[in-house]
């Protein structure tokens, strides 16, 4: 990306550290720390007059360097610099430093502060007293805001860490505690030594906390901490823990690396979860289940979150990414196997078809962008991260390595992550180490089959022409809207088509089958395991349409026809009112991701188009829509009843809601009238009552539901009462919900959901705009470093579909932009434009249809 950082030296090619000997003392009261480090490791290069580490923010009293070996020699450090625009501690000396074995010591202290980053302070509420923790966050690069180091993936060593803690609180590291003494009133806890790891897995935390433990049959210590008032929540969490730890030890026939494994639910967090070896952190409501409160797809959330985060003490901290151009590989790996250990945990949730919708069509979606990026990202600074934290590094990576499994097969592809485990386990790969250990376990072309998807960004749509006796088809880049490029890319496509082109591979713009098999339906991408789209002609269309009426496809069939046929269409491929129509044969649909894509068809026509009359006419078809589904599962839980069923309901009464359907707007309401505590509501049809009751309700609803939310001590409750508070139709409403986001009754880590959905409220989204700009020095100063700040300028133009709006947000956005904003900056503009260029296109056509059809 242009003008994106100034490329950054690696510390790691002057000196490596072999361990790191850390001694450190955070004060709660003064909010200060301060530390000693001794690092010993190699000097390498050419000799120089200087050693440099990383370091942000901190104050260096002291540093030594001494020369091991033969000739043990103390060498005078002459001026210790921190230079802050790199990041760095400069040591120098009078005298050249020869390459061999150095201990450096340095002593340290640095400032406390509530950025989630480094070491940091969560609050919480206990016996009606607000305490406080303090946690660590270090990934991607933020060790050096607490110690000096080399803060690079590759720069691996052993740490062994002390640290000084109040008396009564839990302090934990990764390791066991090694010796524990009293010293002025205070805990020194001495963790046993660490095995060889990178600095951004190193973690702690100190405070009031309580737990639970259970053991693997490997015999594994498993404990999961929480605040006081949450420990009741982690039985869930850790039953999942233990669990996947078996899992993850048959599957990659490997040892869990360490003696123990803890969890920790933290008030205060800034992604979702943080996989530090030994020591994985969650946000809350990543962690904690209730099984009165918690609702089904999070329940299942927290089991995905734990299996991710327990698949990286594998992939990711045994064997890791030799920089964070590589990040996909940690993420994509572990986003793709978190499916593969709930599966196996749960098989009735059916993840794999879940996989498709949530992974798959998620990354499809950003990745039609121009302004997307390859899987592989150029990462110069580690600041860049967080703008490569999305869709593509996850959903995408996940993607095409659930490509690869399916052209490899289980067994192989198995067998081939053993191998790789095994080859690097304690080091640093890239990406086509994975691809070579792959292709010789199953000696088949891996890298030849994998690097366009890695290393090219965006995917193909295949155009498949469909004849009597010959089947067409061919492909080019899929775009929403086409800025302009020129793309000669192209993929080898497993077409999975059926008989004929069953094993096929498309690696041509172009080709014909003369003849094909006319027994069966044709359909490309058989269980949607290839990451492309098809447009078929609209004849063919026509008889898949009727096949789906007649029940002949499988569930992702179903939805692959569906989704593709929609999203083609945005682009411009064939019509939208012409998807409605194929839409109807799925009048019989009962399955719950294949709703997850119709009432993602529904809720885009309704939000793009962008009308009121369009939605208004639009009620009456979604009533007639959903009303099977409706009859069918009303508003209570069946005894006995199907996992997706479950899932679903949720989804019908909620598109129920939308289309104001008065049965279920009247239920909801009462519902609400009679709740005397969240409780009296099952959690899986709550948030539909909350959204239904404000987006009807008055300036009396808007006060109870935020006293629910302000008394609500449940994070997950929270976030849902948020939705509902920034979802009433009266501007007053709006902007006073707005107002709560920066006071102290919205935790910094939430403020990205109550922005995103005051904009999803149509009613609310001019306001939104409004607020954003006129607070957007409060989010640089409390969010600026935060994962969450590069999503805000995407919150915003999702939400609009005119010109006029994108030359506002350019204006706005144009002068403030920094390497944290500019590419969601960019695909947000681009969002808007195709999404005007589709109304433009299709709004006649679409209002036609629902205007007919009343
Ligand atoms: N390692 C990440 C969190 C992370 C990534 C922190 C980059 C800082 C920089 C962690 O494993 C993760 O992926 N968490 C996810 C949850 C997961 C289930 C997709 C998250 O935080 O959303
Ligand atoms: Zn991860």
């Amino acid at each position: 990306m242009s003008g994106m950082s100034k490329a950054v030296t690696r510390l790691i090619d002057q000196f490596t550290p072999e361990n790191y000997n850390l001694s450190l003392h955070p004060d709660k009261d003064t909010m200060t720390f301060a530390g000693t480090i001794t690092i010993t490791g190699k000097k390498i290069g050419r000799p120089a007059k200087r050693i440099t580490f990383h370091q942000k923010d901190l104050k260096v009293q002291s540093a030594k360097i001494k020369k091991l070996g033969k000739q043990p020699a103390e060498i005078e450090v002459s001026r210790i610099n921190t230079h802050n625009s790199f990041d760095e501690l400069r040591l120098h000396t009078d005298n050249l430093i020869y390459p061999g074995i150095y201990e450096v010591t340095i002593e340290f202290s640095g400032v406390i502060t509530p950025q989630m980053n480094g070491l940091y302070p969560c609050t919480f509420t206990h016996n009606d007293q607000e305490k406080f923790l303090l946690a660590t966050q270090f990934e991607s690069h933020h060790a050096r805001e607490v110690f000096p180091c080399i803060d690079e993936p590759a720069a691996k060593a052993t740490f062994d860490v002390t640290l000084t803690s109040p008396k009564h609180e839990t302090v934990l590291s990764n390791t066991p505690v090694k010796k524990q003494h009293e010293r002025d009133g205070n805990l020194v806890t001495q963790f046993e030594t660490t095995p060889i790891m990178s600095s951004y897995l190193l973690a702690f935390v100190i405070g009031e906390l309580k737990h639970k433990q259970k053991t693997t049959k490997q015999g594994v210590v498993v404990r999961a901490f929480a605040t006081p008032d949450n420990v009741e929540f982690t039985d869930f969490g850790l039953d999942v823990a233990v669990k996947s730890l078996e899992f993850y030890h048959d599957y990659f026939g490997i040892d869990y690396p360490l003696a123990k494994s803890d969890m920790v639910a933290l008030p205060d967090f800034a992604s979702g979860a943080m996989e530090n070896w030994g020591l994985v952190t969650y946000r809350e409501h990543c962690m904690l289940v209730d099984p009165k409160n918690t609702s089904l797809p999070t329940k299942q959330y927290v089991a995905m979150v734990v299996a991710h985060e327990l698949a990286h003490q594998w992939f990711g901290n045994l064997v890791t990414m030799r920089w964070w151009t590589d990040l996909w590989l940690n993420e994509g790996f572990a986003s793709w196997i978190e499916y593969m250990a709930v599966d196996a945990l749960f098989p009735e949730w059916r993840m794999w078809t879940q996989f498709i919708v949530d992974e798959q069509q998620s990354a499809l979606k950003l990745d039609a962008l121009d302004n997307t990026h390859a899987i592989e990202a150029p990462i110069n600074h580690p600041d860049e991260i967080r703008t490569i934290f999305d869709a593509i590094s996850y959903n995408k990576g996940a993607s095409v390595i659930h490509m690869l499994h399916e052209y490899l097969g289980p067994t192989a592809f198995r067998d081939g992550l053993r191998y790789y485990l095994q080859k690097h386990q304690y080091g640093n790969t890239d990406t086509v180490d994975l691809w070579s250990a792959l292709e010789e376990i199953s000696k088949k072309p891996v890298t030849a089959f994998m690097e366009q998807w890695t290393t090219q960004p965006g995917f193909p749509l295949v155009d498949a022409d469909v004849a009597a006796n010959s089947i067409t088809v061919s492909q080019q880049r899929f775009h929403y809207v086409n800025q302009g490029q020129t793309h000669k890319t192209l993929w080898p496509i497993a077409l999975k088509g059926n008989e004929a082109l069953k094993d096929a591979i498309l690696e041509d713009t172009e080709q014909t089958w003369p003849e094909h098999d006319n027994t069966t339906v044709f359909k490309l991408n058989a269980g949607q395991s290839g990451f492309y789209r098809v447009h078929y002609n609209s004849s063919h269309l026509q008889k898949l349409s009727e096949a789906i009426e007649a029940g002949r496809f499988d569930t992702l069939d179903r939805l692959g026809i569906l989704s593709d046929a929609f999203e083609t269409a945005k682009a411009g491929h064939g019509d939208t009112a012409d998807v409605l129509k194929l839409l109807e044969s799925y009048s019989k649909e009962s399955e719950a991701p294949v709703w997850d894509v119709i009432s993602g068809v529904i809720g885009s026509i309704r939000g793009v188009m962008d009308n009121e009359t369009l939605r208004e006419d639009m009620q009456p078809y979604i009533r007639e829509l959903i009303q099977p589904q409706l009859d069918r599962l009303g508003w209570t839980q069946q005894k006995d009843e199907n996992y997706f069923d479950q899932l679903l309901r949720p989804t019908i009464l909620g598109m129920a809601s939308v289309a104001e359907e008065p049965a279920v707007i009247a239920h909801a309401q009462k519902l609400f009238a009679s709740m005397k505590k969240a409780e009296d509501i099952s959690p899986d049809v709550r948030s539909v009552v909350y959204n239904t009751v404000a987006r009807h309700g008055d300036a009396e609803t808007f006060k109870q539901l935020v006293a629910l939310h302000n008394g609500s001590s449940s994070s997950e409750e929270r976030t849902m009462l948020a939705a509902a508070i920034t979802g009433f139709q009266q501007p007053t409403l709006i902007k006073k919900s707005l107002a709560m986001i920066t006071t102290d009754k919205v935790r910094n880590q939430d403020v990205g959901y109550w922005v995103a959905y005051a904009f999803m409220n149509r009613h609310g989204k001019e306001i939104a705009w409004e607020w954003l700009k006129t607070n957007w020095q409060w989010l640089t100063d409390n969010l600026g470093t935060d994962l969450s700040f590069g999503r805000f300028p995407i919150y915003a133009a999702r939400c609009f579909s005119d010109k006029t709006f994108l030359k506002e947000y350019q204006k706005f956005f144009k002068p403030i932009l920094t390497p944290a904003l500019e590419r969601a900056y960019k695909q947000g503009a681009e969002i808007v434009e195709w999404q005007a260029d589709w109304k433009t296109r299709d709004f006649k056509t679409v209002a036609h249809f629902f205007a007919t059809r009343k």
